[in-house]
């Protein structure tokens, strides 16, 4: 199955490793440079290539975005410089790295690990994994094959974009303890369990690493757990897409 390098793009922070493809492994550090703010497209690029570069990988290299990425070009940039809409992710990537580069959004990312290596593992059935972050991605699962693209953290709720408000930035921002946060989640989740009824919630994010906080404070019908891979599902699943047809 081989070796290929996986490059998470994200709000706050782009990092990136080189991925045994067959257990999920990192075999490099884990490189990771905060996100440059405006995130513009020279920008996120020259970054990108620092974080590549500091590992000196010159293979394949799937890479993971915080927004709808669909044939390689971007689709929505809600965490990240509006200068990115329409422009084609790969391309830019594969000209200013001079390797090869398939991207997906990075929720999608994250749940093909998490289905492949991680908590998803065998699970068939409905399962939505959900990344609290600087925004909510989601990636919907039914019986394995992934629906790519939902963007189930812009659901409006009670007036709000919902990520506005459950997302782990909105928790620090507001200075909410994990009691404050956990009730936003119970809102949030509980409607989504309502519209999808998932056999299985998978929930990842840098924050996934404190889930003892705060999982235990939902109740909802279908289990929830924490992605096993925690923070690293990201750069997981982007190495893991760069291998698929
Ligand atoms: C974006 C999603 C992304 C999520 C997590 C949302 O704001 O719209 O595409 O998956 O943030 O980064």
């Amino acid at each position: 199955m081989g070796t290929a390098f996986g490059l998470d793009i994200g709000g706050t922070g782009i990092k990136g490793a080189v991925v045994d493809l067959a257990s999920g492994e990192l075999l490099s550090e884990r490189v990771r440079i905060d996100t440059p703010q405006p995130a513009t497209v020279a920008a996120v690029l020259d970054t990108a290539a620092a974080v590549v570069g500091e590992v000196g990988w010159t293979g394949p290299i799937g890479c993971a975005f915080p927004g709808i990425v669909k044939r390689g070009l971007v689709g929505s940039a809600a965490n990240i410089d509006e200068e990115w809409l329409g422009e084609h992710l790969e391309e830019r990537l594969a000209a200013r790295l001079g390797v090869a580069v398939r991207a997906l959004n990075d929720a999608d990312a994250a749940g093909l690990a998490e289905m492949r290596l991680g908590s998803g593992h065998q699970r068939d059935g409905v399962v939505l994994m959900l990344t609290l972050g600087t925004g909510i991605g989601s990636a919907l699962f039914v019986d394995g094959r992934l629906v790519p693209n939902t963007e189930f953290g812009h659901l409006e709720l009670d007036g709000f974009n919902a990520e506005s408000r459950a997302s782990a930035a909105a928790r620090k921002r507001e200075g909410l303890s994990y009691e404050e946060w956990g009730m936003r989640l119970q809102r949030y989740f509980s409607h989504v369990e309502r519209l999808l009824s998932p056999d299985l919630f998978i929930v990842g994010g840098g924050i996934s690493r404190k889930a003892d906080r705060f999982l235990p404070l939902l109740s909802l019908r279908a289990p929830v757990v924490a992605a096993r891979l925690r923070q690293n599902s990201g750069i997981v699943g982007a190495a893991l897409h760069s291998s698929e047809a």
